[in-house]
């Protein structure tokens, strides 16, 4: 069942170039436009809706904070996401015009399934991103959009990660298509561009080796911490997440830009440090900022591993160990930053000596609020 890997985990993080094809498999039709005629909220409504908030858990929730980056870039409609949990207790502000999107890959974390019902329950519509065909959240929600990432069975999320980044940006789109904020042009730009992902996310699994060597040598480390910023900051978040249920080792993520604000009195002599950097192309603003984070968090002793663009030179001469990705649009560039994360937090929790696809005190789905 595991294909020749060690363990399921290897098996998805390997599979992620066809699962990510997979995704856009039938949604783009002859003429480059978006097709997702499974979304049955129609047309009418979706030119309604004035606001969006995503509702997910763990790693869903993490690919939800980046789809807030593309909605509302691409639709400018107000989004907000929310940790599924917390959600109905804080009496949230829903109606007819607000479109709910839950993502789950299980489609039966109660938390999640628990915030879709108070949802329904004001009024709004309710679209849901799941993984596995018929289960209770789809059953529950107005329309379903199906990642097709195929069955995952270790418990830490890999491919349905990437899959449900891919179906938000599609949502993204589709919202920008049918409420006309996005030219048909635009569009087929960006789903040129989505098209392209395998091939890259390909090309970063093909490098990993070193990445592999540098886990093995941490594994005694107390402490990971993970730098992003934009959607860079949800990738340091996952990272983070990767490297707790796994290694079973403290690990946290920051906003960049918060790192003067408190987290940087962290900072100690050969501290790992790892940080998502922005391309130097798109937000180069952004760019700039984080090489003066990587800069200070080095001049305060820190290990740096930096993830960076190819091609991108500036990081250079303070990334103690440097990760390159290919250059995608901006906002992308999760599909294939993540990557590298996935694989780092694997291996290091090899080297512990646990399973991977079995971490301790966890389930695969939450079925409990
Ligand atoms: O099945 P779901 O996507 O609803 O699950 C949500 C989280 O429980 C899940 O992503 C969890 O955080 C993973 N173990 C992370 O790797």
């Amino acid at each position: 069942e595991k294909g020749g890997y060690d363990y399921f985990m290897l098996k998805e993080i390997a599979e992620q170039p066809k699962a990510v094809a997979d995704t856009l498999l039938g949604r783009i039709d002859g003429s480059g436009s978006l097709t997702l005629d499974e979304v049955r909220i129609p047309p009418g409504v979706l030119r309604e809706i004035d606001k969006v908030v995503i509702v997910a858990c763990g790693t869903a929730f993490h690919a939800g904070m980046i789809a807030k980056y593309a909605i509302e870039h691409w639709t400018r409609l107000p989004c907000e996401v929310e940790l599924a949990s917390e959600f109905r207790y804080r009496d949230p502000i829903l109606d007819a015009q607000t479109l709910v999107i839950a993502i789950s890959q299980s489609g039966e974390t109660m938390d999640t399934l628990m915030a879709l019902r108070h949802a329904r329950e004001q009024g709004s519509k309710v679209l849901a991103i799941c993984n596995t065909n018929g289960s209770t959240i789809p059953r529950e929600s107005d329309a379903v959009l199906y990642t097709h990432a195929g069955p995952e069975v270790a418990v830490a999320s890999t491919k349905a990660f990437l899959t449900q980044l891919v179906a938000c940006y599609l949502v993204a789109l589709y919202l920008g298509q049918v409420r006309g904020t996005k030219g048909a042009d635009e569009i087929r730009a960006l789903i040129r561009d989505l098209s392209s992902i395998a091939g890259a996310v390909e090309r970063v699994l093909g490098t990993m080796e070193p990445v592999r060597e540098l886990a093995r040598t941490l594994a005694s480390k107390r402490t990971v911490l993970f730098l992003g910023r934009h959607v860079g900051y949800p990738v340091a978040l996952e990272g983070a997440l990767k490297l707790k249920e796994l290694a079973y080792m403290h690990a946290e993520g920051f906003a960049a830009g918060e790192l003067k604000h408190g987290p940087i009195a962290l900072i100690e002599e050969d501290l790992p440090v790892v940080v998502v950097v922005p391309s130097p192309r798109g937000r180069s603003v952004l760019h700039d900022k984080i090489v003066s984070n990587i800069q200070e968090i080095r001049a305060r002793g820190a290990r740096t591993i930096v993830i960076a663009e190819e091609g991108d030179e500036a990081v250079v001469p303070y990334a103690d160990h440097l990760v390159r990705i290919p250059a995608t649009p901006t906002l992308l560039q999760p599909l294939v930053a993540t990557v590298p994360l996935q694989v780092f937090a694997c291996e290091l929790a090899t080297a512990r000596g646990n399973d991977v696809d079995q971490p301790r005190n966890l389930a695969k789905s939450v079925t409990v609020e």
